[in-house]
């Protein structure tokens, strides 16, 4: 960190002076989706086949944690052992969650074109605990933590060095409105589009499934619809631009927010996924030795800020 912040000019000592004041800071339910509702088991044995995809899955077959559903195995290199199958008993298979082309959900991360040594540290800061979530009832996070502690070292280097080289696509459409279809937290952290009248957005991103059936299916083809505050966009761009009274954005997270370095691309990524991180920097939950950097970027932001930054970071083009 210290030589990275040579680079940047920036002094240690002004990192700490700003990280002192405060902004209001309240779980956001809708980035850590959870119910206590169960949903009926599919019949295992249903078979499916996706649009442009050769193959075909079970139920079971889609939800077998230690096989990756691959729909689109021409799309993507060759996934190496660890993201394709992971290691029985501990380690789910990282393609099962972040999908095989790395593109993630909005319950956990895109992993696609992340810096490699970035990915590395992540899953070592949860293995340690350093980097734990604001919430310990995601399923999906609790999930991580589990997979983090169980891997090792030449495994998470493997699967990152292939995350690394996929390049992340867009597949997120970001909306400005002011009212949104009603939504409810669905099956394994999913919002979901509920029928009957809209409802105001208030301040709130609700990230739901373009097509809820095909991503049930994990297809890694068929993206979400971001809904945003009218005039999100806008404002997060003057504050992702300003710094949020520190540091610009830019300066850490390159001109585009598509990473530099060793530090993570935030361009077109999940705003659901952004909002939990912004949040558990602030709360201190995620505390690995990258997040000092951080900590003074989100030292004054509101939960407001935090969703206007995450509309804008979110629209941009990866
Ligand atoms: C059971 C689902 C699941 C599996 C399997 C899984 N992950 Fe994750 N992963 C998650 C979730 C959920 C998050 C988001 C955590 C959060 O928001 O705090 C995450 C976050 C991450 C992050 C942090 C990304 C970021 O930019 O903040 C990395 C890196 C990561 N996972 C790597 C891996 C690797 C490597 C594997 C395989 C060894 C793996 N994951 C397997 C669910 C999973
Ligand atoms: C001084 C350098 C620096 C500046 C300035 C900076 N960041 Fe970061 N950012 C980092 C580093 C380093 C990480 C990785 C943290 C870790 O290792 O846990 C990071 C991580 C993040 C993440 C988590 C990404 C993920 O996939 O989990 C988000 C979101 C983020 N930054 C947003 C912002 C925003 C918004 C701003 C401007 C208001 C900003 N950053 C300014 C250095 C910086």
């Amino acid at each position: 960190m210290r030589k990275l912040l040579l680079l940047l000019g920036i002094s240690a000592a002004a990192l700490t002076g700003a990280a002192l004041a405060q902004g209001a800071n309240t779980l956001p339910i809708w980035a850590y989706p959870v119910t206590d509702k169960a949903f009926p088991a599919p019949d295992p044995a249903q078979a499916r086949h996706l649009p442009g995809s050769k193959v075909s899955f079970t139920r079971a077959g889609v939800n077998d944690r230690f096989n990756a559903p691959d729909w689109y195995p021409d799309s993507h290199a060759k996934m190496p052992d660890v993201v394709a199958h992971g290691r029985k008993p501990g380690v789910f298979a990282c393609g099962y969650c972040h999908l095989p082309n790395g593109q993630g959900r909005p319950e956990n991360a895109s992993l696609a074109g992340q810096p490699a040594a970035y990915i590395v540290q992540q899953v070592a800061d949860m293995r340690t605990g350093r980097r734990k979530s604001s919430s310990d009832k995601m399923g999906s996070i609790n999930a991580m933590m589990a997979v983090a502690k169980a891997s090792n070292d030449a495994e998470v280097k493997i699967a990152a060095e292939y995350f690394s080289r996929l390049k992340y696509g867009k597949w997120i459409r970001v909306v400005e409105a002011d009212r949104v279809p009603k939504t409810a937290v669905g099956d394994r952290n999913m919002m979901n589009v509920l029928p009957g009248p809209k409802e105001a957005i208030g301040k709130r991103i609700l990230e739901v499934p373009v097509n809820l059936e095909r991503t049930e299916w994990r297809d890694s083809k068929s993206g979400f619809i971001a809904y945003v505050p009218k005039g999100s966009i806008a404002r997060g761009k003057a504050l992702v631009e300003s710094g949020a009274g520190a540091f610009p954005c830019a300066a850490c997270h390159g001109p585009d927010y598509k990473g530099n370095g060793a530090v993570p691309a935030l361009a077109g990524r999940s705003p659901a996924q952004i909002v939990r991180q912004l949040y558990d920097f602030k709360a201190g939950t995620r505390n690995g030795p990258g997040a000092a950097m951080m900590k003074p970027e989100v030292a004054n932001m509101t939960d407001d800020m935090r969703v206007d930054i995450a509309a804008y970071l979110a629209s941009l083009n990866p």
